[in-house]
């Protein structure tokens, strides 16, 4: 198991130019399969949930390369419509499949997902949609089983607006007979990434970024050469980073207003911070002050992958904050790490109590989820001493590049072969 040693301390100076959008990059991989023609994904990042997604893919017998930093996929010889419950279950993005499966075969068998262990992650809502669209659903022995003769387009409400929900539906219906309009929708920019990719390859989608998304379904798809979006959590993360180790750095890729709330609570902390196209610029300076409230929420909201991250930020800021997670139950399993460097939090459910600390000092931690596991590391950069993150697994789902990108700007860090 690889681990960080992190000698924490150093301000953080410089510029970073971030990965494309991991939320964005697995959703694109499934919608691969919707043609036998050759779809190019650009400037892939090399984090595990893609190589995870690529062995799916291969599973289902398509040709997947990887060139540089594109990804090439050739599903002509794609045969079958099940995926391994080794797969799935590593896995939560594996659930998009469900949609691209029905579009290309009418059918589909997957385990249900895995993913990080942040709660209960139930897929009722991509269930009761796909049937809404003409899917019989039967779910035995932890597999789900999928079939259809063929599609069709529906009126679908979601009662909320998940993300991955969303996608597959977008998935399943994009060439399904007639209209689907979908309302409730989450308006995640990945999902209007989705949109133009899957537009790109001659699909008929509008209104992503809204409530209602209209998909009138197409007979076919033509293959695409795409560079998705880029990943606006990793900017946020090392905004959080710098915030903590004080000092000045710009995140080249995303722009201010995909995330939007969290520059609004930096500002709140005392940062400075100019946005312009898709650079963000953030300084910090001396002892920030907390905020009063974080709450996550569906875009445009405070997002829930950027909690973990805020909450280590508030634990050394001058006064108290209230966490609320509205999205996920059990995503305060970083906190007991935290409080091994010396943090004061108290968990009561879905709320954080953070009263703030003049300044943490390193321990021996374990990354126990992805975002999570983003949060200990940024925390032991701004810590007094070194510090130990143990089981680089999770992070690696998510982070391409990200000892290498924080020693570029000056941070203390070494990944250790274990
Ligand atoms: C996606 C993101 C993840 C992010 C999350 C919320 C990807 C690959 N992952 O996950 O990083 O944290 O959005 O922004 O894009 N729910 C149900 N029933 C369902 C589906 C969801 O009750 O059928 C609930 C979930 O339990 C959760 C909430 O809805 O409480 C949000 O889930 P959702 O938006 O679906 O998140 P994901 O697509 O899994």
């Amino acid at each position: 198991m690889d681990k960080f040693m992190i000698e924490g301390g150093r301000k953080l100076y410089g510029s970073v130019k971030m990965q494309s959008a991991k939320n964005s990059v697995l959703p694109l991989f499934a919608a691969s399969i919707l043609t036998d023609q050759r779809v190019i994904i650009r400037e892939t990042p090399a984090i595990s949930d893609v190589s995870c997604m690529a062995q799916i893919l291969r599973e289902l017998g398509a040709d997947v390369r990887f060139r540089g930093e594109d990804v090439h996929i050739d599903s002509a010889n794609a045969c079958c419509h099940e995926i391994s419950s080794a797969l799935t279950r590593e896995l939560r993005s594996s659930v998009f499949m469900l949609g691209s499966l029905l579009t290309r075969f009418h059918r589909a068998v997957i385990a249900y997902p895995g993913g990080c262990d942040i709660g209960l992650r139930p897929i009722d809502l991509h269930l009761n949609a796909l049937k809404r669209l003409g899917v019989s659903i039967v779910e035995r022995d932890g597999f789900i089983h999928c079939s259809c003769d063929k599609l069709r387009g529906a009126e679908i409400p979601l009662d909320f607006p998940s993300v991955g929900a969303t996608e597959n539906i977008l998935l399943a219906a994009v060439m399904a007979d007639g209209v689907t309009t979908l309302s409730g929708a989450a308006k995640e920019p990945e999902i209007v990434d989705l949109q133009n990719f899957l537009n790109a390859m001659g699909a008929k989608v509008s209104g992503a970024g809204t409530d209602v998304i209209r998909i009138e379904g197409v007979k076919e798809l033509s293959g695409v050469t795409f560079k998705p979006m880029k990943d606006r959590i990793e900017a946020g993360t090392f905004l959080i980073a710098c915030a903590i180790c004080g000092g000045e750095i710009e995140v080249v890729g995303v722009r201010g207003e995909n995330i939007g709330l969290l520059l609004h609570k930096l500002r709140e902390n005392g940062c400075k911070i100019h946005t312009k196209n898709d650079k963000i610029r953030l300084e910090s300076h001396g002892r920030l002050r907390c905020n009063r409230r974080i709450e996550t929420m569906p875009f445009p909201g405070f997002p829930t992958d950027l909690q973990a991250q805020a909450t280590a930020l508030n634990c050394i800021c001058e006064g108290g904050a209230l966490i609320v997670e509205n999205l996920f139950e059990t995503r305060f399993k970083y906190v007991p790490e935290l409080q091994k460097m010396g943090a004061d939090i108290e968990v009561k459910g879905r709320n954080a109590f953070v009263r703030g600390v003049n300044g943490l000092h390193g321990a021996s931690l374990i990354a126990g989820d992805l975002r999570g596991g983003a949060a200990l590391v940024i925390a032991a950069l701004g810590a007094e001493g070194v510090s130990e993150v143990i089981d680089l697994s999770h992070v690696d789902r998510g982070y391409s590049d990200f000892q290498e990108k924080l020693k570029s700007l000056g941070a203390e860090v070494k990944r250790v072969r274990g």
